[in-house]
């Protein structure tokens, strides 16, 4: 058990993790395998994914999370899946070396279609694709990894905090839609981390960090996070991971009401 906490068991549960070959996937597939659910590691990295699937004793699927298509043949090929921890994710920064320039204006358009249709897409199409099998078997958990760039600015990669916002208010807002005594028993929630060491963290974010000081991650710590998560069941929260801090979990309501009656 690495949890922390005796009471969660995901034997006979069936969990998805997209982006599963490294980092937080990798070891986020570990943990379930742990704790007993039978996970199906997909990614676009074959040879990654297929070897984390062996040693969790899983199955590998190739999955482009951009790809609805994709989703379609893996839930109908390998799911239905009760546990969906939807991950994968880039930022527009990795693999480029440390620049001066103000971030927005060096993005190119490939740039950006790609980050939006991994980390925007990716989520929505999970969503969409994994939802209807949980619903028509009674339950289900779905975690989306944002960031806390979904939570404060970023200025390093905008467009990197822009897709983690985006992730933010789609679990919130899906959360709405099942809330309720008739709503079905799915639960939608999404990871907050903040540096954890894995590829994602390029040489510019590395320097950066190593400046002001800040404590890197262990992957296995958002793994903790994402179990802790399955356990708790907090519709709608963003889970916070912060070096240093204790991890909670936020229900941010703002002070506003939406007006009632006939809309
Ligand atoms: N590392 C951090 O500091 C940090 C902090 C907050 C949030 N996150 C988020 O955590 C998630 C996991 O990233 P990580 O840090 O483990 O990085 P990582 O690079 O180790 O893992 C990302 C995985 O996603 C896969 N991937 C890339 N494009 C894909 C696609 N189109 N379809 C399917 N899989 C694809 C990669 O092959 C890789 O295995 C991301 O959503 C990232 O934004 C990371």
């Amino acid at each position: 058990m690495t949890n922390g906490f005796d009471t969660l068991q995901l034997a006979d549960r069936r969990a998805i993790v997209t982006g599963g070959a490294s980092g937080i996937g990798k070891a986020t597939a570990i943990a379930m395998a742990g704790l007993g659910a039978d996970v199906v590691v997909t990614d676009i990295d074959e040879a990654g994914g297929a070897q984390v699937a062996e040693q969790v004793g899983g199955t590998f699927a190739m999955l482009d999370v951009g790809d609805p298509a994709a989703w379609d043949r893996v839930v109908a090929t390998a799911g239905p899946f009760d546990i969906a921890f939807l991950n994968a994710g880039i930022s527009t920064q990795q693999g480029l070396p440390p620049t001066d320039e103000i971030p927005i204006l060096s993005l190119t358009d490939e740039a950006y279609r790609r980050i939006m249709s991994i980390n925007v897409d990716g989520v929505v199409f999970g969503t969409r694709a994994v939802m209807p099998g949980m619903i028509e078997r009674g339950s289900g958990d779905i975690v989306a990894t944002a960031s806390i760039a979904g939570l404060i600015p970023v200025g390093m990669d905008p467009v990197y905090g822009l897709t983690k916002h985006a992730v933010v208010g789609f679990v919130r807002s899906v959360a709405g839609t099942l809330d309720g005594d008739d709503a079905p028993d799915v639960c939608i929630s999404a990871i907050c981390p903040g540096f954890t060491d894995t590829n994602i963290i390029g040489e510019a974010a590395r320097a950066m960090i190593g400046e002001i000081g800040l404590e890197i991650m262990r992957p296995e710590r958002i793994a903790d996070t994402v179990t802790r998560s399955l356990d708790e069941r907090i519709q709608g929260a963003q889970w916070v991971v912060w070096p240093g801090a204790e991890t909670a979990a936020y229900e941010w309501n703002p002070p506003v009401e939406f007006p009632a009656g006939d809309a």
